[in-house]
């Protein structure tokens, strides 16, 4: 079935429903979507999303910006801007850059609307129906919407504690050829990755680029979380080592605020053109008032403190979730990230995170099951974990359920080995569990 007539088949309550672009096949609601929204009372401990602690940022900081924006620019600010960006927040943006290794002219750098923006843009510049991405599996969902919304494929290749393994890149690169396929670019978060919390090490950010290189494929480096790491930098980025086959991109939104919904990409000049191009198809010009708002920020502010204050913050946090896991469930596994926002947990094999959600929730506790990273339906036996939000009391009251939640599904597994009848015993627990422990 193409992904038209999945999705016509669907849903005959939407009257346009024979309407949609086939690529709109690709925009399918999380499956767990709903779940979330439950997930999102107050009572549960939710280790699921991604948001920034934005708490950690003095309001006054923020405010005195604005103030001072609308006071001495309030016209321009305003005002539809450049299709680039505002050229001081581009130099300045080159200065973030440069705390990882980066060297760059402003005239490179596309300011976006968030870097989920930029994903977008280079995805429309380059993606047609049938290409191939080839990411890390897992991968950061949202960015695999975008790519399946231009009907690309996503090829994973596998990670380990080191991140992407070149050798099983060369071998998906070689299986993808061999089928006839073009694959248009290598999408990789190199450092403290979302989801699996893992970074790229420095004879690997060479090793992939050289390959990359060797096989004509461009590399979309996604670094929103790199500078906030907790013991040590990360190495610098890939765009370091190469300029001509690399687009990076960066954001505001973890080392600042998403609120302002401001990221950047810096790419070769070519392609920078077009992405100049296609942001203003797409947005005419990106907030000229939050750019000025960051400009002013940036520039009066002690920015480099507020980051750390927040890797402190992060660091507190990640630190609560590890020993908690240590504490409440030793028989796991994880990755122990060294920055950034996620721990990817391993289950036991026999263990299905999706399936496990729902009795979770019940139990007042939330997790993104590892299935929504990866294209093809992979991930049962994994879960992220994040640890950005909750607070570390909060965090360790979450794990505490979790295990509970493990502990209760393996006994049902254990009492219904064999009889085939798992997912009754499983619903007869969900609905018939005592009301759980809020404490
Ligand atoms: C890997 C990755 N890329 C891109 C984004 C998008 O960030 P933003 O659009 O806020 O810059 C996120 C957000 O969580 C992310 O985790």
């Amino acid at each position: 079935m193409t992904e038209q007539g999945s999705l016509q088949a669907g849903n005959n309550l939407d009257p346009w429903y024979s309407h949609y672009a086939e690529r709109a096949g690709g925009l399918r609601a999380s499956e767990v979507r709903a779940l979330f929204a439950v997930a999102s009372r107050p009572e549960v401990v939710s280790l699921a999303g991604g948001m920034p602690f934005v708490a950690a940022l003095p309001q006054e900081l923020v405010i005195g910006a604005m103030d001072r924006v609308m006071r001495e620019q309030g016209a321009v600010a305003l005002q539809y801007g450049s299709g680039q960006g505002v050229p001081e927040l581009r130099e300045q943006i080159l200065e973030v850059m440069a705390l990882e290794g980066i060297s760059a002219n402003a005239d490179d750098v596309v300011v976006t609307t968030g870097s989920q923006h930029a994903l977008e843009l280079v995805s429309k510049l380059f993606l047609d129906p049938g290409d191939v991405v080839l990411s890390e599996g897992p991968s950061y969902v949202t960015a695999m919407v975008i790519f399946k919304s231009y009907q690309a494929e996503v090829e994973h290749v596998p990670m380990d504690e080191n991140g992407l393994i070149p050798e099983a890149l060369r071998e998906h690169i070689k299986r993808v050829k061999a089928a006839g396929k073009t694959i248009k670019f290598l999408y990789t978060i190199p450092s403290f990755h979302n989801p699996a919390g893992v970074t790229l090490s420095w004879e690997r950010r060479v090793e992939i680029l050289q390959i990359a290189k060797e096989n004509d494929i461009l590399v979309l480096e996604d670094n929103p979380y790199g500078l906030l790491y907790f013991d040590r930098p990360a190495p610098d980025a890939m765009r370091s080592i190469e300029q001509d086959g690399v687009v990076y991109l960066g954001t505001f939104s973890k080392t600042l605020a998403p609120g302002f919904r401001v990221g950047w990409a810096l790419a070769p000049h070519a392609i920078r053109e077009k992405l100049v191009l296609a942001n203003e198809a797409a947005v005419l010009s990106p907030s000229s008032f939050s750019q000025l708002v960051i400009s002013e920020y940036l520039k009066t502010a002690d920015w480099k403190g507020q980051i750390n204050t927040f890797r402190g913050v992060y660091h507190e946090r990640k630190n609560a979730m590890i020993s908690s896991l240590e504490e409440y469930l030793p028989e796991l596994s994880w990755t122990n990230p060294n920055g950034g926002f996620y721990v990817w947990v391993t289950l036991p094999e026999r263990l299905d995170s999706k399936a496990m959600l729902p009795r979770a929730v019940k139990e007042l506790v939330a997790y993104t099951p590892g299935t929504a990273f990866f294209a093809d339906g992979d991930g049962h036996q994994n879960m992220r974990l994040s640890f950005c939000y909750p607070t570390p009391a909060n965090i360790r009251v979450g794990i505490r359920r979790l295990a509970t939640v493990i502990r209760g599904e393996l006994d049902l597994l254990d009492t219904f080995a064999g009889t085939g009848s798992l997912d009754a015993a499983r619903d007869n627990r969900r609905f018939s569990a005592p009301p759980p422990n809020i404490s």
